[in-house]
């Protein structure tokens, strides 16, 4: 991957060699909105050229305050008040503070396998080993439940010592697991039973990337807190936010004594504010959460169809433009002997080799999840059309042909891995 762009624009990128690649990785799903998009910048510009008080911190922010209004209405429920952060991992640590705060209570629950960021509070909330080794002690009372299990999930709440369960409606990282329709509203009525609060992390699938504003509104959720951050940039300038319930925000900020004690330099920055507020515009004028449910239905049939002849693909899944091929292990000795042998060098070779490929061959630019190395991401832009999603389709059918042959796939890799071990 190691090429310099020159433009990019949409779904596409542009190097400085010539090649025109096709992006259906969205930088983890921040390019939504597709990549300048150009009423975005000119948004952006504009508030720049405006000379106004960008990060005075003794003014009332205007932006913010709008951007917050806009949000909340499309979030809906209970989420009235929201607080401005310059990520989402700087936004999962606001949810722990605040849930901490409005419930008195320490512990923090999460699913196995969840994504939330790399601080320190938000990696406590991770199970993964590869994450947190070699950062010393993380945050005390955290615990991690399987996502999808109701009932490890009521006797870990019943102890009543969570201040909240944070976790993704669709897990992404984890593998892009899609959860049945009534694991998160049994989850939420389990909070509300236990007096924990129901935190959802829509770092990659709000912001219209599931079809919906928010995933939670699949499911029919009504949350005491959402992150989002990633898309609502419109991938130009950083901004994340915590949406929340009155109740919550008020036991933060409940008197004018304590209405610093959470806050952040850069949270409501106007070019932050700015550019979600276009974002907003743009996901909202060009109906791109219809466009992903539409789009993401086709690539999941054309996925399916034209990979269903090969014994190593598990599962195509998805939601809206969230979607993961998953590969298993081949059944052939054949195949089974060098499948051994990328997995002895390295569990994620074999999916790192697929991108590779998708990369160098067919000039797609994707990637595997980062807690399940057996699953290819396929999350375009929203605004992606049926030629590019037939182009990727194509690509990706030509690649895992391949790969069912034994022979120069796996053989150019394994002399790349030992090259790299000798190196
Ligand atoms: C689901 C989820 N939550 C939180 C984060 C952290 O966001 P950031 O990298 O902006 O801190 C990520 C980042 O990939 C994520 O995928």
């Amino acid at each position: 991957m190691n090429v310099s762009y020159e433009r990019c624009a949409g779904a596409e990128l542009f190097t400085a060699g010539g090649r025109r690649m096709l992006d259906f990785l969205s930088g983890y799903c921040v390019y939504n909105a597709g990549h300048n998009h150009p009423a975005i910048i000119a948004a952006v510009k504009e508030e720049l050229d405006r000379s106004g008080p960008t990060m005075l911190q003794s003014h009332v922010p205007h932006l913010a305050a709008e951007l917050a209004q806009r949000l909340a209405q499309l979030a809906g429920g209970r989420l009235s008040r929201v607080f401005f952060t310059s990520s989402g991992s700087e936004g999962v640590e606001t949810a722990i503070k605040f849930a901490r705060a409005h419930t008195r209570r320490d512990g923090m629950l999460y699913a196995n396998h969840a994504f939330h960021g790399l601080t320190c509070g938000a990696l406590s909330l991770m199970s993964d080993e590869y994450w947190r080794e070699g950062f010393g002690e993380l945050l005390p009372g955290t615990q991690g439940v399987p996502f999808g299990d109701l009932d490890a999930l009521k006797t870990v709440l019943a102890t009543k010592r969570f201040a909240a369960f944070v976790v993704e409606p669709v897990q992404a990282e984890a593998g892009i697991q899609v959860p049945d329709a009534e694991y998160l509203r049994q989850a939420q009525e389990l909070c509300r039973r236990y007096g924990s609060l129901f935190v959802l992390d829509e770092v990659q699938t709000g912001m219209f990337r599931t079809g919906r504003f928010l995933a939670a509104h699949h499911f029919g959720l009504d949350p005491d807190m959402v992150v989002v951050a990633k898309a609502l940039s419109g991938g130009l300038v950083p901004v994340g936010a915590v949406l929340m319930s009155e109740a919550v925000s008020d036991s933060v900020f409940k008197s004018l004594k304590r209405a610093f004690v959470h806050a952040s330099t850069f949270g409501e920055n106007s070019l932050a504010m700015r550019a979600g507020l276009a974002t907003l515009d743009v996901l909202e004028h060009q109906r791109l959460g219809e466009r992903a449910t539409r789009m993401g239905e086709i690539l999941r049939k054309q996925l399916r169809d034209a990979l269903a002849p090969f014994e190593m693909i598990e599962e195509v899944r998805g939601l809206g433009l969230l979607n993961g091929i998953s590969f298993g292990a081949p059944r052939q000795v054949r195949l089974r002997v060098p499948w051994e042998a990328f997995r002895h060098v390295h569990p994620a070779m074999f999916g790192q080799v697929i991108v590779m490929r998708l990369f160098r061959d067919f000039g797609i630019l994707t990637q595997i999840c980062g807690n399940s190395f057996g699953v290819l991401k396929a999350a375009p832009p929203l605004l992606v059309s049926e030629e590019q999603i037939a182009e990727f389709v194509a690509a990706v059918r030509q690649v895992v042909e391949i790969a069912h042959r034994p022979g120069e796939f796996w053989s150019e890799a394994l002399g790349m891995a030992r090259r790299a071990a000798i190196g």
